[in-house]
């Protein structure tokens, strides 16, 4: 479903800074896989979501989505295959505009006919319907604004702006991080029921050890550009947080375990 081969991304090429984000990476996805990504900052996760999700292009390699060349394919076109969040609840959503209008808005993405802001009595009902499940009661509050939400009730209905285009591939960019332990939970609660409800190939970033443990059927560990471990069946399911800190050292060296990592 989502397939890279021999990718390579190079940030300020021909200058002193010039950085390798991605050195020829291969990661082949079936649908309907989730596969949780870690790795040391600066090891190029974000960069390999940003090429899936069209916002940059390689240098060298082929990008695939459902077996279509999109390689070189502009983010909108393929906006409609590829839902997106990152940690910021801030950034993913309107402040100033209504719960609905938001939802509305995330609707059309990826739709060549934009339908407008208005919100029909029949949008309204599937934006309702949507927002339910939560368990927030947000469906009751459809017309206030974003901005009066928590940091946590933001990202659960960013996680429903992410998915109700019915993507066919999500990706997650450490999409809890910025959240409190219990909003933190809840979220990914919410995550792996909207990935197995739309049977969504995932691919989420975490500093959490024990989420990228717990969750997904798959979990790859990056480093300086490479994808260096790539765990899935009783491999991942058997591995435990002490286990993966310590493969972690081995194959990366002691100076790549961040405080981050090991406080997650
Ligand atoms: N726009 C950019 N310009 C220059 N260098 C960049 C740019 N974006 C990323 N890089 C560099 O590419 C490398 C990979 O960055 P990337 O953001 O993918 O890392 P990451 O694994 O997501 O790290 P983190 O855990 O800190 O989010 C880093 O060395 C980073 O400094
Ligand atoms: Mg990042």
């Amino acid at each position: 479903m989502i397939e890279l081969k021999d990718v390579r991304r190079t940030y300020l090429r021909g200058t002193p800074q010039q950085t390798v984000a991605l050195d020829r990476v291969s990661l082949d996805v079936p649908a309907g896989q989730w596969v949780t990504v870690v790795g040391s900052n600066g090891a190029g996760k974000s960069t390999l979501l940003r090429l899936v999700a069209g916002i940059e292009q390689p240098d060298v390699g082929e990008i695939l989505i459902d077996g279509r060349v999109v390689t070189r394919q502009a983010e909108y076109r393929r906006a409609h295959l590829v839902g997106r969040l990152d940690q910021d609840p801030l950034a993913s959503t309107a402040p100033g505009l209504s719960i609905e209008q938001n939802l509305a808005i995330a609707m059309m993405r990826g739709r060549r006919r934009g339908l407008g802001l208005s919100v029909t009595k029949a949008r309204r009902k599937v934006i309702a319907a949507a927002l339910e499940p939560l368990g927030m009661g947000l469906e009751q509050r459809l017309s206030a604004p974003v901005g009066t939400l928590s940091g946590g009730q933001r990202q659960a209905m960013a996680m429903i702006m992410a998915t109700i285009a019915q993507p066919r591939a999500l990706l997650l960019d450490e999409h809890i991080a910025a959240l409190d332990p219990r909003a933190a939970e809840l979220v990914m609660s919410i995550t792996q029921r909207l990935v197995s409800a739309h049977h969504l190939t995932t691919l989420m970033v975490t500093h959490n050890m024990q989420f990228a443990l717990r969750y997904g059927d798959r979990l790859i560990v990056m480093h300086r550009g490479h994808i260096v471990v790539d765990l899935s069946g009783t491999a991942k399911t058997e591995m435990d947080v002490p286990a993966l800190v310590e493969l972690f050292h081995r194959v990366t060296g002691d100076d790549v375990v961040t405080d981050r990592i090991l406080l997650a």
